[in-house]
């Protein structure tokens, strides 16, 4: 089956049943607590802690509220996660997901309500078995349900349910019931929506899991009830591509074959690899990620460089990347239209890659002089030279043999070297930076200097004096619908009909320039929710501000402040501090829905 018929089979099926079809949203979710979407339900976590209404808040891509208790997406996601694993036939970095969704109050919950009300483990398993089954034509080698841990129950409805199903349908696959680690699922980052999970096997690869969210976790680990349980199911595209072709490598698919048939015959794994690495990279970069040592940045440079030096290896010339971006560009233009930058792409790949060689040979250069490595000295490089430990073990094969166990122990010093400087970074700079999330909490870090926060903190604050001079410029009409700011840039997504035009974007830049230049006081007011309402601040989402908000305002006074905003901080003292403001693009995210990217200097 090819991708866009798979797309539209999915689609179809859950439209069908009053599923509404959001459209996926951005690999940089606007949640401090996890650094890329990592699943379909991402989006919709709100929506699960009752946060957000599917019937009244407006969903910014939609720019409507979904109205539907029912939404269904194909989202593409990123997980550093399995990293390791990738090179074999089913784990990849970049990949998309099928999903269905429900957010409660519960309907009928049977297989045969069509309407716009919740269900939960009824409908999605007897749902699940249709598409797989009789959509697909798949056979179901055996699902699994939650067989209960701890103080958490066995999952005797799903039982029931499959139970039902096998009796029916005349089936005789096995349900196998697993603990925690398998079968319970949840939450996204440190806190949110979780519970036990039922998953169908084919061919015996897991293409399909159906997450019941009876709880949300919280920071401290516990689990409360949620008041309107859901559903969060998360099917993996490529892999059911595979098996749909009868394969279970997911290289073998429409949206990999392509790629690995650019690059000649060599070790599999490798190209596997390669082709991974840089579709993942790709998808990034048209997120303006860059590649850099910090945060997002890091992964993009990890990626990157593993694919770079692969393909050094191979002695591959330059040609091909010219060649592997254009298929990948090729292969998913028309689903993610926001890929298709091939020459923004090649350029920063292009400069990674010059910026790599040459730290590359420097830390080549310090491996062949002290003829020894230990996880110490490994963390040096990696420091350094931004040198990973798996390539600083890889490279020093050229130079003298590693046993199996002299890498464990290398490995096992890098890391308690790693944790050390962790802790060290931690209490630093994350403390002072809260909802930023400067540091990586994948063991993928390098702490953030003190003038890289210094950096953070003035797009920040010129982030807020951005919103407030677009709404100058283009009406109240405007509204931040996300932000995500790095070292290198700001970005900021607002509600707005159309493009902007080229004299609004330099008045809206001007303005911004114009209050740095006036040098204004940037100071917070605590109060309550509803007074800070009424102070008329703009806030992107309130209910992330429960309780006692801070207002950030800029200007001599919280009446006569040129920007206010419920605002966790940190910001400049003085606006002078940010230096000189720069718009680097403006773009369309979503229908209704602007992106600009912007700089200080
Ligand atoms: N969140 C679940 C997963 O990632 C299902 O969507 O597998």
């Amino acid at each position: 089956m090819a991708p866009g018929q798979l797309r539209k089979n999915f689609f179809d099926f859950f439209e069908k049943r009053e599923h509404q079809i959001v459209p996926f949203s951005s690999l940089i979710p606007d949640d401090p607590s996890v650094l890329f979407t990592t699943a379909g339900m991402q989006q919709f976590k709100l929506y699960y802690l009752g946060l957000a209404d599917a019937f009244k808040t407006v969903h910014p891509a939609l720019g409507r509220a979904i109205g539907s208790q029912r939404a269904t997406s194909i989202q593409k996601c990123l997980r550093t996660s399995d990293i390791d694993e990738v090179g074999d036939e089913t784990h990849l970095t970049f990949f998309e997901m099928l999903g269905h969704f429900s957010f409660g109050p519960r309907g009928k919950d049977e297989p045969d309500d069509f309407g716009v009300g919740g269900y939960f483990k009824k409908a999605s398993i007897y749902w699940g078995y249709e598409f797989i089954k009789e959509v697909l034509g798949l056979k179901i080698d055996y699902v699994s349900i939650f067989g209960g841990e701890d103080n958490l129950l066995t999952d005797e409805e799903s039982e029931k349910f499959w139970q039902e199903i096998k009796k029916k349908k005349g089936e005789n696959f096995e349900i196998k019931k697993f603990g925690k680690k398998d079968n319970f699922w949840g939450p996204a980052g440190e806190s949110g929506p979780c519970g036990p999970n039922t998953e169908i096997y084919v061919k015996g690869v897991e293409i399909w899991n159906a997450v019941f969210n009876q709880y949300e976790q919280k920071k401290d680990g516990s689990l409360v009830l949620l008041k309107n349980p859901g559903v969060d199911m998360g099917a993996g595209f490529e892999r059911i591509l595979a098996v749909l072709k009868g394969t279970t490598d997911v290289y073998q698919t429409d949206v990999f074959k392509p790629i690995l048939d650019i690059l000649p015959d060599f070790n599999l794994r490798d190209r596997r690899i390669i082709a991974d690495h840089l579709k993942a990279s790709v998808f990034l970069i048209a997120e303006g990620i860059l590649p850099s040592n910090l945060e997002r940045g890091y992964v993009l440079r990890r990626l990157l460089r593993r694919a770079i030096l692969k393909i050094k290896r191979f002695d591959l010339d330059d040609e091909i990347y010219h060649q592997l971006i254009s298929r990948i560009i090729e292969i998913y233009k028309d689903v993610y239209p926001e890929i298709n930058h091939q020459e923004v792409i090649l350029n920063v790949i292009n400069e990674e890659k010059i910026k790599f060689f040459s730290t590359l040979n420097k830390g080549l250069k310090q491996i062949e002089k002290l003829k020894t490595i230990n996880g110490k000295l490994a963390f040096d490089i990696f420091q350094s030279f931004g040198f990973p430990l798996e390539l600083i073990i890889e490279e020093t094969k050229n130079y003298f043999s590693l046993t199996d166990e002299q890498k464990k122990k290398i490995t096992e010093e890098f890391e308690e070297e790693l944790k050390k400087h962790k802790e060290i970074s931690r209490a630093g700079a994350e403390k002072k930076f809260g909802g930023h999330g400067l540091i990586l909490n994948t063991g993928e870090i390098k702490a953030a200097s003190q003038e890289e926060i210094q950096k953070v903190i003035r797009l920040h604050t010129a982030t807020h004096l951005l919103q407030q001079a677009l709404r100058d410029v283009l009406g109240n009409e405007v509204e931040q619908r996300g932000s995500d700011i790095t070292v290198e840039r700001t970005r900021f997504d607002f509600s707005f009909s159309r493009k902007m035009t080229v004299e609004e974007i330099k008045k809206a830049e001007d303005i911004v320039n114009q209050k740095i230049k006036e040098d204004l006081p940037i100071n917070f007011q605590e109060m309550s929710e509803s007074e800070a309402e009424k102070t008329g601040a703009l806030y992107f989402f309130k209910a992330k501000y429960p309780g006692i908000v801070k207002v950030y305002y800029i200007g001599s006074s919280l009446a006569s402040a040129y920007s206010k905003e419920f605002c966790a901080g940190p910001h400049v003292k003085h606006t002078g501090e940010i230096g000189k403001f720069k718009i680097l693009k403006e773009e369309a995210v979503a229908l209704g829905i602007r992106r600009i990217r912007a700089k200080v200097e």
